[in-house]
């Protein structure tokens, strides 16, 4: 087979969304990256370049997701041709906004694209899992969903990766407030405690339960009401400087819900509006410049389409 490339880029995504650890994800109009996939006569996985990461993700094909993705891919093609990626991130890793997730649906969405559709998106998706894997120790769909389908995502369950696609309301906007250092998943994934009380367990699945409906419902003071999340937000605000603060200001500034965007550092704040999403922008950095020095933030309707071929 011929050399043959295509350009793709794949969105940032929020997991967790309050009370739905690792069974809920939406995707964000902003690219986290950019990829070229080129097919090559030469048979093997090859990254050429990474580009845009100060921290230097993993060029090798074991360790980064993308490569652990198509190794999955190619093995169930049993084809042996070559792959050649070309990588441009345009956040910095361990964001909080699913950019290892990003990699991971890239390179399968693209190379499925060169070899005209071999596979639905549920295969896809699976190739994906394993390569977001290498990232952050387990399986876990919350980005990789959102970020291959687009929309808001529930994930009802693993074995086999069950997900229900949510139709949120028009108006909900996202403000994402991205402080600019980096917190592994992996760590921080070892402060959520093992074991919850039947207390926590009845608050979460309640307000897992009325946030669901308060999207299905287009109910926003029902979704205000239900994001609270009991078990990852307690014991990941301390990675975050002034969480509580920043979390208070944009709720000030008349967000319908804020919490840790997947294991941070970004917090993402829900509003009606692109104008209000601004403004609550406005206020949490306000506070968070005060201890971390620099700051971005993005205002997004929720993203319904997943990864998209620019070139
Ligand atoms: N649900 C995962 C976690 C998402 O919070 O660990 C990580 O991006």
């Amino acid at each position: 087979m011929g050399d043959k490339s295509i350009k793709v880029t794949a969105p940032a995504t929020v997991s967790n969304v309050g009370p739905g650890f690792d069974i809920m994800g939406f995707a964000l109009d902003i690219a986290v990256e950019e990829m070229v996939v080129r097919i090559k006569s030469k048979p093997g996985i090859r990254i050429k370049k990474i580009t845009g990461d100060k921290k230097g993700l993993p060029l090798n094909v074991k360790k980064n997701t993308a490569t652990v993705a198509l190794s999955h891919m190619l093995a169930k093609l049993e084809m042996n041709i070559g792959v050649e990626l070309e990588i441009r991130k345009k956040m910095i890793s361990g964001s909080g906004l699913g950019s290892s997730a990003a990699s991971a649906v890239a390179a399968p969405f693209a190379l499925n694209e060169l070899l005209d559709r071999p596979f639905s998106k549920k295969d896809l998706m699976e190739f994906a899992l394993l390569g977001e894997e290498v990232a952050s120790g387990c399986i876990h769909a919350d980005n990789v969903a959102p970020c291959l389908y687009g929309g808001f995502i529930l994930i009802r369950g693993y074995n086999p990766t069950d997900i229900i696609q949510i139709e949120p309301p028009k108006k909900l906007h996202c403000t994402i407030l991205h402080p600019q250092f980096e917190i592994k998943t992996s760590e921080a994934r070892k402060l959520i405690k093992q074991n919850y009380s039947l207390k926590d367990i009845i608050a979460q699945s309640g307000n897992a339960a009325g946030l669901i409906a308060g999207l299905m419902k287009g109910d926003y003071g029902l979704i205000k009401r239900s994001l609270k999340d009991v078990i990852a937000e307690p014991a990941r605000a301390q990675l975050i400087p002034g969480f509580y603060e920043i979390k208070e200001a944009a709720m000030n500034a008349g967000s319908i819900g804020c919490s840790i965007s997947g294991s941070g550092p970004a917090i993402f704040a829900f509003s009606t509006s692109y104008e209000k999403g601004i403004e609550i922008g406005k206020a949490m950095k306000k506070v968070s410049s005060e201890r971390v020095k620099k700051n971005i933030v993005y205002v997004s309707p929720i993203n319904t389409v997943g990864p998209k071929i620019i070139g």
